[in-house]
């Protein structure tokens, strides 16, 4: 098989110069380019009101990151310094990171071997041996939670629970529940700004401690403890500008058309690595309805010896894959190897052969061809020669 071109594993879908014109326009009109400018707000409201169907209760802010969106909720939940916090095994460094960086220590937990997801069960279970005071679910990889279920959670245990939807735009809803969401804008998005995040919530006070924070700490709420321009918390600069929402704008007028391309493309490709496999690649459970908008294409090879095959393949073809999410939050070096740990055998199997293939709106025939015929060959070692 010969390419042209390498095959990149994601490839960012914004909107063109001409979608972004009018938000640009208005936005040099008002001369208004940060502190929740007139497009910031009207970012918050369109999510604010995608949010509210089912809970009326939900309220929003926008961030400059779904990183900084999770150290600032965390921080806003106001545990004793040193609290301990339940992050899934297998996720992205910037959940741990986010947990340490707001005082607390991040506690590592297992996931379910069909969804990969920490659920509330598995997080019952882990009480009983290990104390933690909060807990981080992820929905990795786009995949949403139950929110029932961490409603459930919540009301039983008194701990609170923020769900790290960062990849999970348009999948993860409140579902009529009450719950915390931090999803991110980051390029590689469904809902790309560039940069940026959202911190949707029912819990008391949290939207407006966040964007407090968000904004260095000073009180932006007439009728506060503290006048409004003072000095209220110790925060930071974790604002969107006026130029970010206006990419988050334009991304969510054409979101619709988007996610149903990526849905459409993420469902012809699995099927034909189905077909092609005779069923050997073994994938995350998902809802019945799959995922809204899904923004990578992640599967487990039949063994370990198979990813490395398909790696060593790809790397000559310039295939680019990835093993997201990969060492585990447990096998980093430093100070995440300090951080306590259940034991976790689901995520440390699903570790051993899970590999992330190429996955994007713009993905040409002959790319995806590239990507299945290396799939196939590197279960079927016999047909490597074939593809090289
Ligand atoms: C699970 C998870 N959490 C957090 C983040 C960080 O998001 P951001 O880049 O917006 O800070 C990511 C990024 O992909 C992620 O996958």
């Amino acid at each position: 098989m010969h390419l042209d071109t390498p095959v990149p594993l994601l490839v960012p879908d914004l909107p063109s110069p001409q979608e972004l014109m009018p938000y640009l326009e208005r936005m040099h009109a008002s001369k208004v380019y940060s502190n929740f400018g007139p497009l910031v707000r009207e970012l918050e409201q369109q999510l604010v009101q995608r949010f509210q169907v089912g809970n009326p209760q939900a309220t929003a802010v926008t961030v400059s990151s779904a990183t900084l969106g999770l150290e600032l909720a965390l921080v806003a939940l106001a545990l004793p310094p040193g609290a301990r916090v339940l992050v899934p095994a297998l996720t992205f460094v910037a959940t741990a990171t986010a947990v340490a960086r707001a005082g607390y220590v991040p506690v590592l937990g297992d996931i379910d071997p069909e969804s990969w997801l920490l659920t509330p069960r598995i997080a019952m279970q882990m009480r009983q041996h290990l104390a933690f005071d909060a807990v981080i679910p992820v929905a990795t990889f786009g995949v949403p939670h139950d929110m029932q279920g961490w409603e459930e959670f919540e009301r039983s245990t008194g701990l609170p629970v923020i769900v790290d939807a960062a990849s999970a735009f348009g999948s993860q809803w409140l579902q009529g529940c009450n719950g915390t969401l931090v999803f991110s804008l980051h390029a590689t998005k469904s809902l790309p700004a560039g940069e940026g995040g959202i911190v949707v919530s029912t819990r008391e006070g949290l939207v407006d401690k966040v964007r407090q924070m968000s904004n260095f700490g000073i009180n932006l709420k007439p009728g506060a403890r503290v006048p409004t321009g003072v000095l209220a918390s110790l925060g930071t600069n974790a604002k969107m500008s006026e130029y970010h929402a206006a990419v988050g704008l334009a991304s969510l007028a054409r979101w619709d058309a988007c996610a149903r391309r990526r849905r459409e493309l993420y469902r012809c490709l699995r099927t034909a690595l189905d077909d092609a496999t005779d069923g050997a690649l073994r994938w995350q459970a998902t809802p019945s309805d799959g995922i809204a908008a899904p923004v990578l294409m992640c599967t487990r090879m039949p063994h370990a010896a198979d990813r490395q095959r398909l790696e060593r393949l790809c790397q000559k073809l310039k295939i680019m894959t990835r093993r997201w999410y990969q060492p585990l939050l447990g096998e980093i070096r430093g100070t995440a190897a300090r951080w306590e740990s259940a034991p976790t055998p689901h995520a440390n199997a699903i570790a051993r052969d899970l590999i992330g293939l190429p996955f994007f709106p713009s993905m040409s025939l002959l790319q995806q061809e590239a990507v299945l015929a290396s799939v196939v060959a590197a279960i079927t070692p016999e047909r490597v020669r074939s593809v090289v």
